[in-house]
């Protein structure tokens, strides 16, 4: 174990990347990495990081942000719940703690949209507490090196795997040693692992027995569930109208009108929202794109609309519900499906 351990810090100092977040002591930096890096690689995550640290360069500059500037800045990461406890956080840390994020385990381990794994990344990185993370890099690295079955798609196979981590961590250089673990298991001890340029060949259970591809242990894969969407994209001379979603994983994102099944009549559709076909210019035929979440595969279908300049909806409309212009969209936060719509397929566009 201790030559594990000797051995992945050796090699952590000479094949580590230059990454801003290593940089650096300050936990609300810190903070955000790991928020982002729970999302998304290393390589789509640092124009996030950045884009954070500009805009947001402090804690109390996140707390005072409304949430849509943030959802904004966080467009594209999908999983949308982590920015808004983004935000609960930061005005947790503010309101709570003075503005400084407190600086142990178990305090930390309080905070909104903090878990294990979190929690433990901020103590050993910001305060050199001796904390081992354990995230999907680890358990690959770690079941492959002891040869060990655990399954991780479970919370009990995690949690014995972070056992085993903490086991392995030398207190004295836990920040470095957490660092070199996960950076080992990106880089090293990959899916496609580099086994002929590796330093723990000779003691690996899985390269020794040519179980590579065994481990890690991941016994049932759950399904994702296919869902339909038809989005109606009401088109009134340059301007397109959206609607905040207010429930759901998408919740405070904007979006075209949405059916949540497959539609066979479109007229029939508008009329049941107060449509008449007199307002109609015309429908496109719809254009397809699906999106695949954690359990949900999306097949949504987008059918422009183009209605007479004049229309106005009879009803009182939602909150937030408007004809906006492309430039007040570009400012909208949005579900990527939908941006991915307006910057790709969108017909009408370029004109
Ligand atoms: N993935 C999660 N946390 C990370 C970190 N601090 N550095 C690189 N990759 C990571």
């Amino acid at each position: 174990m201790e030559k594990f351990s000797s051995d992945i810090l050796l090699w952590y100092q000479t094949n580590k990347r230059d990454l801003p977040w290593r940089q650096t002591r300050n936990p609300y930096f810190i903070w955000l990495s790991e928020i982002i890096l729970q999302q998304t690689r290393v390589e789509q995550g640092l124009p996030y990081y950045y884009r954070f640290v500009e805009e947001f360069p402090t804690v109390q500059s996140l707390a005072s942000a409304s949430e849509q500037e943030i959802l904004r800045c966080w467009q594209g990461l999908g999983y949308y719940s982590r920015a808004r406890n983004l935000h609960k956080c930061a005005n947790n840390v503010v309101d709570k703690y003075h503005g400084e994020f407190p600086n142990t385990y178990k305090e930390l381990l309080t905070l909104p949209g903090i878990g294990p794994y979190t929690a433990a990344a901020i103590a050993s990185f910001a305060f050199h507490l001796p904390t081992a993370v354990a995230d999907g890099n680890v358990f690959r690295l770690l079941s492959r090196y002891f040869g060990l079955s655990h399954d991780i798609g479970t919370q009990k196979g995690q949690e014995a795997f972070r056992k085993l981590a903490n086991k392995l961590l030398p207190a004295e250089h836990s920040s470095n040693f957490n660092q070199g673990i996960m950076e080992f298991g990106a880089l090293q001890c990959a899916p496609q692992p580099k086994c002929e340029t590796c330093p723990l060949f000779t003691s690996c259970f899985a390269r020794i027995n040519n179980q590579q591809k065994q481990f890690p242990v991941k016994l049932k894969k759950q399904k994702s569930k296919s869902v339909h969407y038809s989005y109606f994209v009401f088109k009134r001379g340059d301007q397109l109208w959206m609607k905040k979603r207010l429930n759901n994983i998408w919740n405070s994102l904007y979006e075209f009108h949405l059916e949540e099944n497959q539609v066979d009549d479109p007229m029939s559709i508008l009329s049941s929202i107060g449509i008449s076909s007199a307002n109609v210019q015309s429908i496109l035929e719809p254009v397809e794109a699906t999106h695949l979440l954690s359990h949900r595969k999306i097949h949504a279908k987008f059918y422009l609309v183009e209605l007479d300049k004049s229309h106005e909806w009879n009803e009182p409309s939602e909150a937030f519900a408007n004809y906006y212009s492309l430039e007040e969209i570009e400012h909208l936060p949005k579900p990527k499906l939908i941006e991915n719509y307006l910057n790709e397929k969108m017909p009408l566009k370029a004109e």
